[in-house]
């Protein structure tokens, strides 16, 4: 006999699914305080998942990794990033591609990065006028996309770049509130019927995309001798343990992968800090003391290593984690977690946000208080905006870098301030949770 799921919600699973796509994180608050840190929900057309909010359940699920199939969860994600992505991927296919991907983000190889990212951010940013209002969203999400492009794409010039700016702009804006983001969650709207459809002008978008980049791998391919220091030089010279390389195939949808895992959530973490911050005066004295000690021309290594930017980052991800729950994880075969028995096939997602707003955990868990990761440590379980196990967050170093050296040149030239008094909520964008309206603010003078 299958064993049921604990703590179901009663609700019509068409209600649930509304719920879930217009406002997730007041659906697991709500569900959260009825049926505690553990409770499953049932969407309409997608299924039933449990919701895991409790630490320890949560540290079972990462250690037993190879007990998952996470790919298969995320196959809502397939139309868009193409079937050969990271994302999509399990086992044996899965180990090998992050092995090929991993050391494009890590170690040496993201410190080469840092001073481009610093020059990108003064580029966008020097663009800003006194007194004149602006969307911060906006211009981060110019700053991560020129940052992906030309660290990860390795283009930074020429028609192709160009053309593709715009292109992947506009693709990833098809989806920017939740009544558009439906689509992906709704097969039924799925139909590729042209430009007449907006499933249709997302397909046509990505069939663009593709082309372009088809035509920059073909271009690299001739000029192997050239080697460049991009994600893509570099993913294309990786191999696996059997020589084998990367086909077109997989590079274009990882570079599809990179773009949309990348670009959106680290431009909305930091449209969230830039608007934290500046709701706490005290807050941005303190940041601006730690920056000026370095003097002028700081190594961008030095800043990356500052306490309280590393602590005014960490709670930025804590109270406004990018995604509502970790992917979902499908149980291969029957398991105990939490004491509760599943069958297989059971989904499980880690949430993020129930963690994070643990009152045990986090005390005062709404209050923006940086301090709290200077006064404890957390464990891998109980903080995790960027996930945990086989499956933890591909760029987690890259974002972490890109935020404080945003933050960093930004607050130590500019004095900004919010333009609007209002508390700014959370709006679904697609997969992802970002400010409705992107955090309107005001350049008040300069440093
Ligand atoms: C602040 C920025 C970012 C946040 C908050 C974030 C968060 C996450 C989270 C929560 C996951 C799911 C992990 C899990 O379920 O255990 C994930 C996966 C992933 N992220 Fe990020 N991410 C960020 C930036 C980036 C960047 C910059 C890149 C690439 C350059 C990236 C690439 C990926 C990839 C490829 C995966 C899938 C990993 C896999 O399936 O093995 N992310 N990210």
């Amino acid at each position: 006999m299958l064993s049921q799921l604990p703590n179901c919600i009663t609700a019509p699973s068409w209600w649930q699914l509304i719920n879930w796509i217009a406002d997730p994180i007041g659906f697991q608050h709500r569900y959260s305080q009825k049926y505690g840190d553990i409770f499953s929900m049932r969407l309409a057309g997608i299924g039933s998942s449990v919701i895991v909010g409790n630490p320890q359940a949560i540290q079972e699920i990462f250690s037993q990794d190879a007990k998952f199939d996470t790919g298969r969860g995320n196959k809502l994600a397939e139309p868009l990033l193409g079937q050969n992505s990271l994302m999509l991927m399990d086992g044996v296919s899965h180990r090998r591609e992050r092995k090929l991907l991993m050391p494009s983000f890590h170690g040496e190889k993201i410190q080469a990065y840092a001073e481009q990212i610093c020059l990108i951010t003064e580029q966008i940013t020097s663009q800003w006028q006194i007194d004149q209002p602006f969307v911060v969203r906006s211009a981060m999400q110019k700053v991560s996309l020129e940052v992906i492009l030309q660290i990860v794409f390795g283009l930074s010039e020429g028609n192709r770049y160009q053309q593709l700016k715009p292109l992947l702009t506009a693709w990833l804006d098809m989806i920017d509130s939740p009544l558009r983001s439906s689509m992906l969650f709704l097969p039924f709207l799925q139909r590729d019927w042209g430009k007449w459809t907006p499933w249709g002008r997302m397909k046509q978008g990505q069939r663009q995309i593709y082309d372009l980049l088809q035509a920059e791998i073909a271009e690299k391919r001739t000029k192997a001798e050239q080697k460049g220091n991009d994600v893509l030089s570099l993913m294309m010279a990786a191999q696996d343990e059997n020589g084998q390389g990367m086909t077109d195939g997989e590079l274009k949808d990882e570079l599809l992968t990179i773009l949309f895992a990348g670009h959106e959530t680290t431009a909305t973490t930091l449209s969230w800090a830039f608007y934290l911050i500046h709701r706490h005066p005290d807050v941005i004295e303190k940041l601006q003391r730690e920056l000026d000690s370095l003097g002028s021309n700081p190594n961008p290594m030095a800043i990356a290593q500052l306490p309280y930017l590393t602590a005014v980052c960490q709670e930025t991800l804590r109270m406004y984690p990018v995604i509502p729950g970790l992917f979902p994880r499908i149980a291969k075969s029957p398991l105990t977690i939490a004491g509760y028995q599943f069958d297989a096939e059971t989904t499980f997602m880690p949430s993020i946000y129930l963690v994070h707003y643990r009152e045990d955990l986090y005390p005062n868990p709404k209050q923006f208080k940086p301090e709290r990761f200077l006064e404890q440590h957390y464990s891998l379980s109980e903080y995790i905006p960027f996930g945990g196990g086989s499956r933890r967050c591909l760029g987690y170093a890259l974002a972490q870098l890109e935020m404080k050296l945003v933050l960093a040149t930004v607050l130590s030239r500019y004095q900004l301030a919010l333009a609007e008094e209002k508390e700014v909520k959370l709006q679904r964008r697609g997969f992802t949770l970002a400010p409705a309206g992107g955090v309107r603010m005001v350049m008040t003078g300069k440093r």
